[in-house]
């Protein structure tokens, strides 16, 4: 099926749950962090964009304790119903085509979501539009164009294969409305947008087991979008998720840059 929202990896299968795990270990802690430089805590009222798995609204939920609001959206919101109960309310939203769900939110929160829509010009503003004088926003995205490759050492084939993969895979994003160095200019963005005390920051792994993790569920998930691109055989997919599963291979990620900034 064509959706029309553009986001080329849906949530309801189950390779997704395996990917927000892998984001979860990636990345949680750097966002954990900056959330609580941010302040967040107990009465906040908080919007998580694209909210993907439960892990960042359940942290968030308990920083601002019954007292407080989580409202968590996404396209699909199968990966996060789970964490729907006070003070966590899930809704099913389009960040780049609907009106925000509500207004005078002391942070709004997206990571890894902006990249992938195509109106993401609409999103961000809809997303700083909801923020209260003084809130905070913190998104983060990836910036592919900035560290292409799977595996920054190709010293052998099966990083060589691995890269290829990867390319193609970058590909179908692109297609698909993706904007692959997005990351980079969202400090200019946030400061056109009059943010103030914007900054920014990146963090990317080179080899961890979550990658991996994450680059298997990846492939299985768009295995046959893949082969019918041309990027790859379904042979050389078995043999990639093969070397993937060796553990012998060291994987990196596209650096996720944060960028943080509050409302005049
Ligand atoms: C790569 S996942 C990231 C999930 C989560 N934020 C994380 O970091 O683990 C992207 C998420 O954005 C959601 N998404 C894609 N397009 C969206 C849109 N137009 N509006 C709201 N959510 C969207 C997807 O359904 C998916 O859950």
């Amino acid at each position: 099926m064509t959706r029309t929202d553009g986001y080329l990896l849906d949530n309801g299968r189950a390779e997704a749950a395996e990917r927000f795990d892998a984001f979860a270990t990636l990345f949680d802690p750097t966002t954990f962090r900056h959330l609580q430089a941010l302040g967040v805590g107990p009465g906040w009222r908080c919007w998580e964009v694209g909210a993907g798995g439960t892990s960042v609204v359940s942290w968030l939920a308990k920083r601002v304790g019954p007292t407080g609001r989580v409202l968590a959206t996404d396209i699909d919101t199968s990966r996060v119903a789970p964490a729907g109960r006070p003070p966590v309310e899930v809704r099913v939203h389009d960040v780049g085509a609907e009106e925000p769900p509500g207004d005078g939110f002391d942070l709004v929160h997206a990571r890894l979501v902006l990249v992938h829509i195509p109106d993401r010009e609409r999103a961000l503003r809809s997303m700083i539009g909801a923020l209260r004088p003084g809130g905070r926003l913190l998104v983060e995205d990836a910036d592919p164009a900035l560290q292409p490759l799977l595996c920054p050492d190709e010293h052998g084939p099966e990083q060589q294969l691995a890269n290829r993969l990867r390319h193609g895979f970058r590909h179908l994003l692109s297609q698909r409305g993706a904007d692959l160095s997005y990351g980079r200019r969202l400090p200019r963005l946030l400061r056109e947008a009059g943010l103030r005390r914007v900054e920014a920051d990146a963090y990317f792994p080179v080899a961890s087991p979550a990658c991996a993790a994450l680059e298997s569920a990846t492939v299985r998930h768009i295995r046959d979008e893949l082969v019918s691109a041309g990027v790859a055989s379904h042979d050389d997919i078995d043999r990639h998720l093969a070397n993937v599963a060796s553990g012998d291979m060291d994987l990196a990620t596209a650096p996720m840059i944060s960028a943080w900034g509050r409302k005049a």
